[in-house]
């Protein structure tokens, strides 16, 4: 059965505090948005379309750039979630499938979770998604009749003493025919506490007319949706748990993974071992075997494997290591690629560059890749020796088994095999030193003399 997904993102997030528009805050890294897009992606969904009101255009742009195909309907007054799936029936209209109901602010519901409800659909009419809720407070209570069947949903406002005792309570998640949910929705009224028009009325008019519902149920962990700043900080904290989790049960060592922060598109292979304080941002794969020390920052980048990071290395977009290369501590690597078995060990920045394989960039190096207006590039070539504390002011080139001796500041390109050197003859004088100390000792013992 082809699937559409519609998701509901017009609500105002007003516990949020915020002018960014709720469904946009990060949780590892993507828009609460981006997750459920994703998660719907990850299904297989043909079609998706967003429902928008408060922040629209900000919402719809953000989306756009996530999944160009995706279709927005703009809900320009919020009159519940009924009225805001009304609004997409015209982008609906020739689609022939399931349509899954989603949250732009429930980013945890997993795709193994929505495809049991696609399967659930082979037994029932509507499926809609519960949960046993520890504190069950203002959600929707699913009334379920003695056989099991599914009599209604009862918002918290309109439930009856008897129906706040229940504990399943409704996640907002409905998987129905497309053809099926528009009819129903049609015929919902605003005749409750709240006055407005709730999707879950659906269930009770399905049965009305003999048709069949039916619940599947997941962890109270998936539906949290996201209404404040530490409700965002409770979902990222679960969200954490579960990719941790993954990555172990995948093969990964982690000393301590209750410090290691992951993004949501965080790839990381087999026998990788990730020390502790290790923070992944967004794009960040990481081949088999290679190891992450500890208190390392990396985002947009690419480990290959065997390769060493750490501990204190900062990668950034576009950092390219090759196998079994090493970047060692207060090391800085941003759109640059370091070749096969190359090594910056010590307090480098590496900006705008290519590293041939087995290089050594010697501690202190700095790539000038910025002349204050335009970035340049620099290119260092295989088994080159860049000497410690050596400016390379871009655009540079040093050769192939070139070497720079240490504190140069190279402006001009370094042929293959050349050694460069730019600095000072170094003078010395026979026992200056200490002569010059003699004195200056000699100096202050008589200054303190006339002070006292
Ligand atoms: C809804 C459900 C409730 C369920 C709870 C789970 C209804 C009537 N109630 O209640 O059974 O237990 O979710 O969290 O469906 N939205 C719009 N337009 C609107 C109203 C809402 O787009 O006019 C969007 C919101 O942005 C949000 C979602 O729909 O993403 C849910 O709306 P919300 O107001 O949070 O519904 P609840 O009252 O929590
Ligand atoms: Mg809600």
């Amino acid at each position: 059965m082809p699937i559409a997904t519609l998701i509901l993102a017009a609500g105002q997030g007003t516990r949020m505090k915020s002018d960014l528009p709720k469904v946009l805050h990060r949780l590892a890294g993507a828009p609460l948005l981006q997750h459920v897009m994703q998660t719907g992606a990850a299904i297989g969904a043909r079609r998706s379309v967003l429902v928008v009101g408060h922040g629209a255009q900000a919402v719809a742009d953000t989306a756009r750039d996530i999944d160009p195909e995706i279709t927005i309907v703009e809900q320009a007054e919020q009159k519940g979630t009924g009225h805001a799936v009304e609004q997409s029936r015209a982008a609906l209209a020739e689609f022939e499938g399931d349509v899954i109901v989603l949250y732009g602010d429930t980013p945890l519901i997993r795709p193994e979770t929505l495809s049991a409800m696609q399967e659930a659909r082979s037994r029932h009419d509507i499926v809609v998604l519960g949960f046993e809720a520890a504190n069950p407070g203002r959600y929707g209570r699913v009334i379920v009749d003695g056989t099991g069947a599914l009599e209604a949903i009862v918002e918290a406002k309109d439930a009856t003493p008897e129906e706040l005792q229940v504990r399943l309570c409704n996640s907002g998640v409905i998987c129905a025919p497309a053809a099926l949910l528009f009819e129903l929705v049609a015929e919902i009224g605003n005749d409750n506490a709240s006055g407005e028009y709730y999707l879950t009325d659906i269930i009770a008019l399905a049965r009305a007319r003999g048709l069949s519902s039916g619940v599947v149920i997941c962890d109270e962990a998936e539906t949290m949706g996201i209404n404040s700043r530490a409700e965002l900080a409770a979902a990222e904290a679960a969200f954490q748990a579960r990719a941790r989790a993954e990555l172990l049960e995948s093969g990964v060592t982690m000393t301590a993974p209750e410090t290691v922060f992951l993004a949501h598109d965080t790839v990381i292979g087999r026998d990788v071992v990730i020390g502790p304080n290790v923070f992944f941002g967004p794009e960040v794969t990481v081949e088999t075997g290679a190891e992450i020390r500890a208190f390392c920052h990396l985002e947009g980048c690419h480990i290959s494997q065997g390769a060493i990071i750490g501990p204190f290395a900062r990668l950034r977009p576009g950092a390219e290591i090759g196998n079994d290369a090493h970047v060692g501590n207060f090391v800085e690597i941003k759109n640059a690629i370091l070749g096969e078995g190359a090594k910056a060990n010590h307090l480098s920045y590496i900006g705008d560059a290519d590293v041939g394989d087995a290089a050594n960039i010697g501690a202190g190096t700095i790539t000038c890749n910025y002349d204050g207006v335009m970035k340049h590039r620099t290119k260092i070539g295989k088994r080159a020796f860049v000497g410690s504390n050596t400016a390379l002011v871009a655009p540079v080139s040093v050769g192939d088994e070139a070497v720079t001796g240490s504190g140069s500041v190279i402006t001009r390109d370094v042929p293959d095999g050349a050694l460069a050197l730019e600095r000072s003859q170094q003078v010395t004088r026979e026992g200056l030193a200490r002569k010059h100390m003699a004195r200056l000792r000699a100096i202050k013992a008589k200054k303190l003399k006339t002070e006292n």
